[in-house]
């Protein structure tokens, strides 16, 4: 029989929050930015609705049934991410976006650099929809170790 410690499983949640952003890189000029990001190059910038999906994994505490308790990693998502990023600028509001371009991909790359302390649960990845057509997807660095063989 299977101790439920043995059990490793994953835990999925979902987070929302409302922030603005103009993609505008510093390593392009202005001509070059406006025909790369569009309109999406706006001066003032536009909003988002993001959706964080963020999924971490564990063992099943035999006393409790769970993973982690969803209240900590709430609270913990909710100063990391929702109470810094919340109708926010993201470029002139939060120090990463100030040297890099708050695209998506970037924006995911950072909620997992903030979630990664999460100290009750591994955190396996981080998924962000812009919008309903759009999402990403991030698991860190230690995916792709392991891979040198191919090369
Ligand atoms: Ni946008």
């Amino acid at each position: 029989m299977t101790a439920a410690s043995d059990l490793k499983i994953e835990l999925g949640r979902r987070y929302r929050f409302a922030a603005s952003h103009r993609l505008h890189s510093a390593q392009l000029s202005d001509a070059e930015n406006a025909r790369i990001y569009g309109k999406c190059n706006n001066a003032c910038g536009h909003g988002h609705n993001y959706v964080v999906e963020v999924s971490v994994s564990g063992d099943v505490d035999p006393a409790t049934g769970m993973i982690a308790n969803l209240a900590d990693l709430d609270s913990f998502v909710q100063r990391e991410i929702l109470e810094p990023f919340d109708h926010r600028s993201l470029n002139d509001e939060v120090d990463a976006f100030r040297a890099e371009v708050p695209t998506t991909e970037n924006l995911c790359i950072e909620i997992y650099r903030r979630l990664r302390a999460f100290p009750h649960a591994k955190l396996e990845r981080v998924r962000v929809e812009e919008t309903s057509n759009n999402s990403f997807e991030y698991a860190g660095e230690e995916a792709v170790s392991g891979s040198d063989e191919a090369h």
